[in-house]
């Protein structure tokens, strides 16, 4: 498969290949254009997977000029853009009883997009229903990321996926 393929997977679902962390970004700036308010994604992958340069990307295509790192010490980081965005790494987290301590559920998210690294952290019971950004690190350090939806309300996010290309290398 070359990187130019996107598979649909089974349905509700697909899986896209980026060769480097700047397909990465690209990929998650063209998702950005479809992102509404209250949209949720769960970031899911190993450390040194990709998710803050996801993370990166999807700002830049929400037109956050600010520079998105890790929030290590907060556990969530918010930044103006053409809807706010609510950055958090759960990586520290120590169950749902701290996320609630911490501001983690803020009903200004209704208004923004979250994306949350490490969401596996966080009990789901406690989180909304939520696209899952899979990143898999494969044998030759390209990245698979797989996406799915668990409704069709965010079903437009694999819309993008399947239509996103990389730029032709130089
Ligand atoms: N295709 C790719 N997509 C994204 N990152 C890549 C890719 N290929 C190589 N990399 C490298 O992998 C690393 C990804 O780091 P990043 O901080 O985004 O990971 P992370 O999943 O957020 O890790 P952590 O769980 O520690 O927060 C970067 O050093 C980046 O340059
Ligand atoms: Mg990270």
């Amino acid at each position: 498969m070359t990187s130019t393929d996107a598979v649909r997977v089974p349905r509700r679902a697909i899986a896209v290949e980026t060769r480097s962390q700047d397909e990465t970004r690209a990929l998650a700036e063209c998702l950005a254009g479809v992102a509404l308010a209250g949209d949720r994604i769960a970031l899911v992958g190993p450390l040194g997977a990709g998710k803050t340069q996801f993370a990166k990307g999807f700002a830049r295509g929400l037109g956050v000029d600010a520079v998105v790192n890790s929030p290590s010490f907060t556990l969530m980081a918010e930044y103006a853009g053409r809807l706010p965005l609510f950055h958090q790494d759960l990586y520290r987290l120590d169950g749902s009883a701290e996320a609630l301590e911490g501001g983690l559920l803020d009903e200004r998210q209704d208004e923004g997009v979250t994306l949350s690294e490490w969401a596996e952290r966080l009990d789901r019971a406690l989180d909304a229903e939520r696209l899952e950004v899979r990143i898999r690190v494969l044998p030759d350090d390209s990245r698979s990321i797989e996406l799915r939806a668990p409704s069709e309300h965010l079903e437009r996010y694999l819309d993008a996926a399947a239509r996103w290309r990389p730029e032709p290398a130089p």
